[in-house]
């Protein structure tokens, strides 16, 4: 075996070797588990919806890997470095030096977090009446694509919408449906492809690195940008290096910086895998774009040399960055998602297959078939969650889709998922065996599980702020 593999059934054989990973635990913070009566009223009145949780009645917080990272020592003693100026501060130039070496790009504008990329690479880049082709859509990014007056054009392939496919890069653009998209609407209409790395809403998925290369060729030939949003692109170089024919031998850090070289820039949430709490940046090669956003960025986030962070933050960042590229880190990180799919998988649990790098996805279709999609089978099972156990997840499925603007109608997404994400370097193998026995028992109890309605539906993203009421037998 390589240091690269991580056995799939791990615990299970004799005369096995182990991942562990390679931290130790320096401080802990308490958590508790409430009585049932507490989770009931404490669902109720969060209408049903686990965003409006507080997260002191939760047991064990699954909503996001987002800004619920735990820091190293180094970045703790980094934080004390912050150099807090309003201009030019030393954790910047560090954070900027960083990102050009580990990403590859030439220009970086900082922003608080990654929707603020978004909003300012949107703004730098999209016309009214333009097209932006993805590989599936994410929240955040596509509201930010529509505020700026275009449209985003799902061009995955048809794999990424099947839950049971078990295609080893399913976060792939299908090349034949962005060339059918470009023919039609031209390619002066399209200002960049929106390629994520391990796509998030289906179920964290990688693009291979063939993929990203012919989506280069396809694109040069037509004049058109590939901005890559970078989020969780460590766990997308992990599949690489697994999954890859030719890049066993490469590191996390090698396949990243190529992976990015085919791209034009990135946006990056750093609250996932930069392993901070909060931070985000913009990273461009093209000098009119990063004029631009650096120019827009004083207007919304603040001044270039912070948009948004402390200088602290930064320093942590720059960090994050470093500790994330290490290949025992990513196979421990990848590994722990892992551990808690096999153990579902085991007893024949239905999730997003194959397992992605940042979550658990529980397919809510086949948990309850008898509950019909505009009836939130996916937000119902993650408050069966919270009930049976203090477990908080995410519904991804029709409530996250949203209206379509034109119609007004619910989208009807394929993909009806309940997302169990689990936070870098926080919980332990024991909290992933008491998880994996939640959803077993939210699964035996399924038949008798009814669906909910919607008492309150806010504007955008109105995952975030729903209310929902359960509905009668
Ligand atoms: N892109 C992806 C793929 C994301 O998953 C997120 C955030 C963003 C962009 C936006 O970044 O939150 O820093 O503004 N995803 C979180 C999640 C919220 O729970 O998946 P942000």
């Amino acid at each position: 075996m390589t240091s690269h593999d991580i056995p799939q059934t791990m615990g299970q054989q004799a005369g096995r070797r182990s991942w562990a990973e390679p931290w130790k635990i320096k401080m802990v913070e308490p958590i508790r588990l409430m009585p049932p009566e507490a989770r009931q009223k404490a669902l109720e009145e969060a209408g049903y919806n686990t965003f409006l949780l507080r997260s002191e009645d939760v047991y064990i917080d699954l909503l996001t890997d987002s800004g619920t990272n735990a820091m190293s020592d180094r970045q703790w003693a980094g934080m004390m470095l912050g150099d807090e100026a309003y201009a030019g501060s030393r954790n910047f130039y560090r954070l900027e030096e960083t990102i050009r070496t580990y990403y590859g790009y030439r220009y970086v504008v900082p922003t608080h977090q990654g929707r603020g990329a978004e909003h300012l690479l949107s703004q730098a880049t999209i016309k009214p009446g333009d097209v932006i082709p993805g590989n599936m859509y994410f929240t955040t990014t596509r509201i930010h694509q529509e505020l700026a007056g275009g449209t985003f054009v799902d061009v995955i392939i048809d794999e990424a919408h099947d839950p049971a496919d078990d295609h080893p890069f399913k976060g792939n653009v299908d090349l034949a449906k962005l060339e059918a998209l470009i023919d039609r609407v031209g390619a002066e209409k399209i200002p960049y492809v929106s390629l994520a790395g391990t796509v998030n809403m289906a179920g964290g998925q990688p693009v291979s690195m063939a993929n990203v290369r012919a989506l280069r060729e396809l694109t040069a030939r037509h004049g058109i940008r590939i901005y890559l949003d970078a989020t969780r692109m460590m766990e997308n170089s992990f599949f690489i290096q697994e999954r890859e024919e030719g890049y066993a031998g490469k590191s996390i850090a090698e396949i990243l910086r190529e992976f990015c070289s085919y791209t034009d820039g990135a946006w990056m949430s750093g609250k996932k895998d930069n392993l901070v709490n909060i931070g985000g940046w913009l990273a461009v090669n093209d000098e009119e774009v990063f004029e631009r956003a650096r120019n827009m960025v004083v207007v919304y986030e603040g001044l270039h040399t912070y948009g948004g962070m402390a200088g602290r933050d930064m320093e942590a960042l720059a960090i994050g960055i470093e500790e994330a590229v290490q290949d025992d880190y990513v196979q421990a990180r990848v590994g722990q998602v892992r551990y808690l799919g096999d153990l579902l998988l085991q007893w024949e649990i239905p999730i997003v297959q194959p397992v992605g790098g940042h979550a658990i996805f529980l397919d809510a279709r086949r948990f309850y078939p008898h509950i019909p999609q505009d009836q939130f089978p996916a937000q119902m099972l993650a408050a069966q969650l919270y009930l049976d156990s203090g477990i908080r997840s995410m519904e991804r499925g029709i409530v996250s889709a949203g209206r379509d603007p034109e119609t007004g109608d619910h989208r009807y997404p394929a993909l009806e998922l309940t997302r169990l994400t689990i936070p870098r370097r926080v919980y332990t193998q024991a909290h992933m065996d008491v998880i994996a026995e939640a959803v077993k028992a939210v699964y035996d109890a399924r038949e008798e599980t009814r669906g909910l309605e919607m008492v309150y539906e806010p504007a955008y993203l109105r995952f975030f702020q729903a209310r929902f009421k359960p509905l009668g037998r």
